[in-house]
C-alpha cells in the first residue's frame, strides 16, 4: 500500500529546509507520496486560520506529517488564537502526538562547532522526552484580563493529570530501556504543585514497571545548569511541556547548532507521527537561501524510523549526513559557506 508523507513547508526557512528534505526523501524512498499543504503564517494568509479543518483532516489521513517551521514577525499583530504558532499547538493536539523526542546527538565531525570545548561534547548523544499536549501550554485558565481591583494581569494554568503523567514516562522509560537505561526526570517540585505531583506520578509508574530503569530527579534549573556543565552525564531527559521545550534548545547548542536537531512527535500506535526540526522560522535569515536542511532532513529520518517503518532508509539518511559533515560541508550556522541547496547536495552525495 502506498504511504503517504504531508509535508506542511510553514514559514520563514520551513519551505526553504522542506524543498532540500523533499530531494532527500525522493532518493531513498520514490515511492513515497508526499502531498503539500499550508500551516502556521502562510495559512493564515490563504485561509484566515494558521491550521484548517481540512489540512487537519489531510494530516490524519496520512502515515506522517514532516512540517518546516511556523511564525515570523509578518503576523505579530494577529489575533492570539490565529497566530501561526496556535497552528501548530492545534495539530499536535488533535493528532494527540504526547510524546516529543529531541535527541542531541553531536556528529563526531562537529564536535569543534559547539560553543563548549570539543571533549564535553565529543560523543554526546542524549535523548529529550519532552511531553507535548498538556501542562501550561494548553491548562486552564489563562489570558489576560483585569482583576476585582482593576490590576490588570496575565496567568496560565500549569496542570498535569495522572494519566498524561503515566504514558509520557512509559515512553521514555522505553525508550531509556533501548539505550542506556538512565532516566533523569526533571521538574521544579521544590515550588510548582504541578512540579511535584509529576515527580510523584514518574516515580510511581517506575516503581511498578521501571525494570531496567535506572531513574533520577532533577530540579529543571539545575537541569539546565549541568547541561551546559557536564552534558555527557545524560542519557535521557524526561521533562514536561515548557522545560522540554527549553532545555532542547540549550541542547541544540552543544551539537554545533540549533540547525541540526530534529524531533519526532509520537502518539498510540498507528497514528501518524508529527516530525520537524527544533528550530523555528529563522525569520533573521528567511528567503536569504543559507538556512541549515540538517534538521529537517534528520527530522524526515525520524519519520521514516517511527512512522513509515523504513528503518533502513532512516539509517541511509543519518549516515548520509554524517558523512557530508565528515567531508567538511558546513552550512554557516557551522561556520561554514554553504547555501542550503549546496549543504543539500552534499547529503545526497553522501546517500
Ligand atoms: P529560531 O529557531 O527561528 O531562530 C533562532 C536562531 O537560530 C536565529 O538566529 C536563526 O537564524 C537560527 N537558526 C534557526 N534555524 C536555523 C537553521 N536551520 N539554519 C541556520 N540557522 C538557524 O527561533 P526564534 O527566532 O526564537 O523564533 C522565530 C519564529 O519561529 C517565532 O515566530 C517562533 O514562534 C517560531 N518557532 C517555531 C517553531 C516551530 O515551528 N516548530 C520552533 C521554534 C520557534
Ligand atoms: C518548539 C517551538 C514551539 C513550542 C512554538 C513555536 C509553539 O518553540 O517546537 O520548540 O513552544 O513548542
Ligand atoms: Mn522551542
Amino acid at each position: 500500500m502506498t504511504q503517504t508523507l504531508l509535508l506542511l513547508p510553514g514559514d520563514g526557512i520551513g519551505p526553504e529546509v522542506a524543498a532540500a528534505a523533499v530531494r532527500v526523501a525522493q532518493a531513498v524512498a520514490p515511492d513515497l507520496l508526499i502531498q503539500t499543504d499550508l500551516v502556521g503564517g502562510s495559512a493564515y494568509d490563504a485561509h484566515g486560520t494558521p491550521l484548517s479543518d481540512d489540512t487537519l483532516k489531510r494530516a490524519k489521513a496520512s502515515d506522517a506529517v514532516l512540517l518546516g517551521a511556523v511564525g515570523g514577525p509578518k503576523w505579530t499583530d494577529v489575533p492570539r488564537d490565529k497566530r501561526p504558532e496556535m497552528g501548530l499547538l492545534r495539530l499536535r493536539k488533535e493528532l494527540d502526538v504526547f510524546a516529543n523526542l529531541r535527541p542531541a546527538f553531536c556528529f563526531p565531525a562537529l564536535a569543534e562547532a559547539s560553543s563548549l570545548k570539543h571533549e564535553m561534547v565529543e560523543g554526546l548523544d542524549i535523548m529529550i522526552v519532552r511531553e507535548l499536549t498538556g501542562g501550561v501550554y494548553f491548562g486552564e485558565p489563562r489570558g489576560i484580563d483585569t482583576d476585582e481591583n482593576g490590576v490588570r494581569r496575565g496567568y496560565e494554568t500549569s496542570v498535569y493529570t495522572a494519566p498524561e503523567v503515566e504514558r509520557i514516562t512509559r515512553v521514555a522509560m522505553d525508550i531509556a530501556r533501548g539505550r542506556g537505561g538512565r532516566l533523569t526526570s526533571v521538574d521544579k517540585s521544590n515550588v510548582m504543585e504541578s512540579g511535584l505531583f509529576w515527580r510523584q506520578e514518574v516515580t510511581a509508574v517506575h516503581a511498578k514497571e521501571g525494570e531496567g530503569v535506572a531513574l533520577s530527579h532533577m530540579l529543571a534549573d539545575a537541569c539546565a545548569m549541568e547541561l551546559v556543565r557536564k552534558p555527557k552525564q545524560f542519557d535521557v531527559i524526561l521533562a514536561d511541556n515548557l522545560f522540554g521545550d527549553i532545555l532542547s534548545d540549550a541542547a541544540a547548542m552543544l551539537t554545533g547548532s540549533i540547525g541540526m536537531l530534529p524531533s519526532a512527535s509520537i502518539g498510540a500506535p498507528g497514528t501518524p507521527g508529527l516530525f520537524e526540526p527544533v528550530h523555528g522560522s529563522a525569520p533573521d535569515i528567511a528567503g536569504q537561501g543559507f538556512a541549515n536542511p540538517s534538521a529537517m532532513i534528520l527530522s524526515l529520518a525520524m519519520a521514516l524510523r517511527w512512522s513509515l517503518g523504513r528503518v533502513e532508509a532512516a539509517d541511509k539518511v543519518r549516515d548520509a549526513v554524517a558523512r557530508a559533515l565528515d567531508s567538511g560541508a558546513r552550512t554557516r550556522d557551522l561556520g561554514g559557506s554553504l547555501s542550503t541547496e549546496d549543504m543539500c547536495n552534499a547529503i545526497l552525495a553522501g546517500l
